[in-house]
C-alpha cells in the first residue's frame, strides 16, 4: 500500500478529527461527565475507516468535499456510539477498545449507555445542517442512516449476532448477519456520497452500491481474523474474545484459510465494480485493499 495514499489519507483524517471537535459538546458544558465520556468515545484512536470511505466515494463521483463533511461526521458518531454498546457486559462484555479501558469501564455502565444514547441523536441532528448540495439531500441521507443503523441494519445485525452465539451457521447466514451488523453502515457511507452528487448515472450508483455491500462483508471477516490470529497489544481490543463468547465468526466455523480466502475474493470482486470509475476510484480501491490487507 503506498504512502502516497496514506499521506491523502491523512488530509481527511485531520478534517474529520476537526469537525467531530467542533459538533461534540465541550466537556465544560453540563453534564460535564457525560460530555467527557461522549468525546472519550469518538477520539480515542479509530481508524476513520466509514468516514475515509464517505471521502473517498465522493472523490469517484466528484462531489464537492465540504458537502461530504456531514455524513462521514454522522456515520462516525453512529459508530462510536455502537461500539460503546458492542462491549458492554450485556453484549461482548469486553473491556478494551482501541488499546485503552472500554467506555463502561473508564467510567461506569450507566454513562456507556447514556454517552451512546447521546452520539446517536447527534448523528441524525448534524444531518440536517446539510447546506446546498441536490434538494432533499438532508431528509434522504437521515433515510439512509436511519435505516442503516435500525433493527434492518446495525442493530438488527448485532442481535443477530448475540443470538448466534454457540450456532452452526452456514455461510450465508454468517455474511447476512455481517452484512447487516457490519455492511450496513459501511454502505450507508458510500451511498451516503452518491445522494450528495446531483447526477450520477445509474450505472456509477449501481457500481458503489455492489462496492459498498461486498467490502462490509470483508470488514468484518477481517476483523474476525484478527481476533484469531491478532494480538490484544497489537488490535487493541482482547484478542480471542470472539471464541471466549463462542461468537458464531467466519473463521471459528470454517478456518482461517477459508475465511482468508473468501477475504481476498471478496476484494477481487469489490475492485471489479470499481473499474467503471477509472482513476477517481483509487481512492476507494485504496481503502478496500487496506480494509483486507491491514495487519495486526
Ligand atoms: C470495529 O470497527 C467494529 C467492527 C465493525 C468490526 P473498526 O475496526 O472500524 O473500529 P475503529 O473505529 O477503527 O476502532
Ligand atoms: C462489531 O463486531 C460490529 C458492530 C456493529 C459494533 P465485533 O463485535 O466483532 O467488533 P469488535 O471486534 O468488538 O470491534
Ligand atoms: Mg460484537
Ligand atoms: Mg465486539
Ligand atoms: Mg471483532
Amino acid at each position: 500500500l503506498s504512502s502516497k495514499f496514506k499521506d491523502h489519507i491523512k488530509i481527511y483524517t485531520t478534517r474529520i478529527d476537526d469537525g467531530l471537535n467542533s459538533v461534540l459538546p465541550p466537556i465544560s458544558s453540563t453534564p460535564e461527565r457525560l460530555h467527557d465520556a461522549m468525546r472519550y468515545a469518538v477520539f480515542n484512536g479509530g481508524k476513520r475507516i466509514r468516514p475515509l470511505l464517505v471521502y473517498a466515494a465522493g472523490e469517484s463521483l466528484n462531489v464537492n468535499v465540504k458537502l461530504l463533511d456531514v455524513p462521514a461526521m454522522a456515520i462516525e458518531l453512529i459508530h462510536a456510539f455502537s461500539l460503546i454498546h458492542d462491549d458492554l457486559p450485556a453484549m461482548d462484555d469486553d473491556d478494551l477498545r482501541r488499546g485503552k479501558p472500554a467506555v463502561h469501564k473508564q467510567y461506569d455502565e450507566a454513562t456507556a449507555i447514556l454517552a451512546a444514547d447521546a452520539l446517536q441523536p447527534l448523528a441524525f441532528s448534524i444531518l440536517t445542517n446539510i447546506r446546498g448540495g441536490p434538494q432533499n439531500a438532508a431528509t434522504r441521507l437521515v433515510r439512509l442512516l436511519s435505516e442503516a443503523c435500525g433493527s434492518i441494519g446495525m442493530t438488527g445485525g448485532q442481535f443477530i449476532d448475540l443470538a448466534s452465539e454457540g450456532k452452526k451457521l452456514t455461510t450465508n447466514e454468517i455474511e447476512h448477519m455481517y452484512s447487516l451488523k457490519t455492511g450496513a453502515l459501511i454502505h450507508a457511507a458510500i451511498m451516503s456520497a452518491s445522494i450528495l452528487s446531483g447526477d450520477v448515472c445509474r450505472d456509477g450508483v449501481k457500481a458503489l452500491d455492489n462496492f459498498g455491500k461486498i467490502i462490509g462483508i470483508a470488514f468484518q471477516i477481517k476483523d474476525d481474523i484478527l481476533d484469531v490470529v491478532g494480538k490484544t497489544e497489537t488490535i487493541g481490543k482482547p484478542a480471542k474474545s470472539d471464541e471466549y463468547q463462542n461468537k458464531a465468526t467466519y473463521p471459528a466455523l470454517f478456518g482461517i484459510k477459508e475465511a482468508e480466502s473468501r477475504c481476498n475474493e471478496l476484494l477481487n470482486e469489490a475492485l471489479n465494480e470499481l473499474s467503471y470509475f477509472g482513476k477517481s476510484g483509487d481512492s476507494l480501491a485504496w481503502l478496500a485493499k487496506f480494509i483486507v490487507e491491514r495487519g495486526l
